[in-house]
């Protein structure tokens, strides 16, 4: 599976044949160098929640690529009325898809979806385990430090994308748990510095996880 970092939790996935989006914040986002213009031939978006900085470019992109757009139900009937296609997913048990297997697993965080100045009801945050045959990658969302973590150890992951950022989600100092719980093989920081509040030593951690981490820079990919 080819991962590439667009910059917070916006990652481009090669899964087989298919080409796939998670969290497609781009023409918004401080730190990315794509556009979202660049993406007309995508196969999948998946949304972790229905924060600005994670639904981002999704119906510019769903639009024009004729992507699947992938969400809990609350996200996929907002996005219903754009005229996209979508697959509602539920925790559960994994899905068959064009690349192979994907899960929607829990994340402790909250999920509104910005509609003018009011907020909408976004469902409940989740992260994904995406499976093709050769291996296994979570992209965790937004989360705190969770129990729920524990449940993926059995998934043997083989790549953790998760955020380490803190204020709004886990940071630095919930990794080694994080780590402990979920058990992956190696991981990849996201959620950080987009923006000051969740600035990050890179190198710190680079440095401190030296075996077991991938720290990606904006455009990089890593293939498992
Ligand atoms: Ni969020
Ligand atoms: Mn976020």
């Amino acid at each position: 599976m080819k991962i590439k970092f667009l910059g917070h939790a916006t990652f481009y996935l090669e899964i087989g044949d298919c080409k796939v989006l998670v969290d497609p914040f781009i023409d918004e986002n401080p730190i990315a160098e794509a556009k979202a213009g660049d993406f007309n031939d995508i196969d999948y978006i998946f949304i972790t929640h229905g924060h600005g900085d994670h639904i981002g470019d999704t119906i510019s992109i769903a639009r024009k690529s004729k992507a699947k757009v992938v969400a809990n139900p609350e996200i996929c009937s907002y996005l219903r009325k754009f005229d996209i296609d979508i697959i509602t997913m539920q925790f559960g048990s994994y899905i068959k898809t064009k690349f192979g297997e994907v899960k929607m697993v829990p994340a402790t965080h909250s999920s509104s979806i910005k509609v003018g100045d009011d907020n909408i009801y976004g469902g409940l945050a989740c992260g994904y385990i995406f499976k093709d045959r050769e291996s296994k990658v979570y992209h965790a969302g937004d989360t705190g430090i969770t129990m729920e973590m524990s449940l993926l150890k059995d998934e043997k992951i083989d790549v953790a994308l998760l955020p380490v950022g803190g204020h709004y989600t886990m940071g630095v100092q919930e990794i080694d748990k994080a780590l402990e719980l979920i058990d992956p093989k190696l991981f990849i920081p996201m959620h950080y510095n987009t923006w000051d509040i969740i600035k990050v030593d890179i190198d710190e951690l680079k440095d401190k996880y030296r075996d077991k981490v991938i720290v990606l820079d904006i455009g990089q990919e890593y293939n498992t």
